[in-house]
């Protein structure tokens, strides 16, 4: 392995301890939030030299953030990519400086080659999660009873790891149950605005609206709004299905707001040091690392919210 050489004393700060450029998304959601500060507190407690982006949901500034990071030296290069493509050639410029990557939280579609690991969840298996439930809870999901259970869909970034892979999964369970059917899908890019803006324009073309998959808890939250300032009961007129399980979205599924939430978990910060330490020692590390997570009805959202960390 030719980067088996770029041990912690290559480049950086020069004091020993590891230099990391990490190139966030944004702060787009408070997933992203979490993440960020999970990422942030672990460097400083591991005493990481930790050099911190936020691209601002822009895939042209994380590009030039990375850049930025192979010039200055750094050890090992960490990212959560905005889109899946476009990354080929800013990895081959710090494969070619020979500054291991660590792909964390998203995937990019480039020749595996150009990274040492990819570190986070498994999207296909959280959407086929919120798919399953709609399938186990259809009879109680048909608010209309016109016997169709017709879903509308807030996607994520268009582009991005998570928005591709949740709308797969879901429509892959789903398509058990030929009573169910996604009628609307558009992208809230993440945020809880994007959502409410989206469930606004849905709720005004459709009144027969019995379901809504978010691809985050923020748009998710957003679409609560809209659906209230309609009159509707979120939860009830509306049934809500969401991924990632933060605070907020936690306490609205405790209150019935939402029905479901699939957990994406965005504490990746140990787990990114741990491997970034191993790369940089030269051992092997596995290709993909995947994080351990769950999902949750209301009953046990009221039963963990207290310890909620983020
Ligand atoms: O990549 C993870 C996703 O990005 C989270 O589910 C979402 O909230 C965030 O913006």
């Amino acid at each position: 392995d030719s980067d088996a050489s770029s041990g912690t004393d290559n480049g950086g700060s020069g004091d020993g301890a590891i230099t990391m450029g990490f190139a966030q998304v944004g702060a787009e959601s408070g997933w992203r939030t979490a993440n960020t500060k999970s990422i942030q507190d672990t460097a400083k407690a591991e005493g990481v030299d930790l050099k911190f982006t936020d691209a601002q949901g822009k895939q042209e500034n994380q590009i030039q953030a990375i850049r930025s990071y192979i010039q200055q030296k750094v050890d090992v290069i960490a990212f959560s990519p905005v889109v899946e493509t476009g990354f080929d050639a800013v990895l081959q410029e710090a494969k070619a400086a020979n500054i291991p990557v660590i792909l964390t939280d998203r995937a990019v579609d480039a020749d595996p080659s150009l990274y040492k690991t990819f570190l986070g969840s498994d999207f296909v298996v959280e959407g086929e999660k919120a798919g399953q439930w709609l399938v186990d809870n259809a009879a109680d999901a048909d608010a209309n009873g016109d016997g169709t259970i017709n879903v509308v869909q807030l996607e994520g970034t268009t582009g991005a790891a998570p928005a591709i892979d949740r709308a797969e999964g879901f429509a892959d369970k789903i398509a058990a149950d030929d009573s169910i059917e996604v009628t609307a899908s558009q992208t809230g890019d993440f945020t809880r605005d994007g959502g409410k803006q989206v469930m606004e324009s849905f709720l005004q073309s459709d009144d027969s609206i019995d379901v809504v998959f978010a691809h985050n808890d923020d748009m998710g939250l957003g679409a609560i709004e809209a659906i209230e300032a309609a009159g509707l009961e979120p939860g009830k007129d509306v049934k809500i299905i969401t991924i990632d399980a933060v605070k907020d979205g936690m306490t609205a599924l405790s209150e019935g707001k939402i029905n479901y939430i699939v957990e994406c978990n965005p504490l990746l910060g140990p787990q990114l040091m741990d491997l970034a330490q191993k790369v940089l020692d030269g051992e092997e590390v596995p290709a993909r690392v995947l994080t351990e997570e769950s999902a949750f009805t209301p009953e046990q959202a009221a039963e963990v919210l207290a310890d909620r960390q983020y």
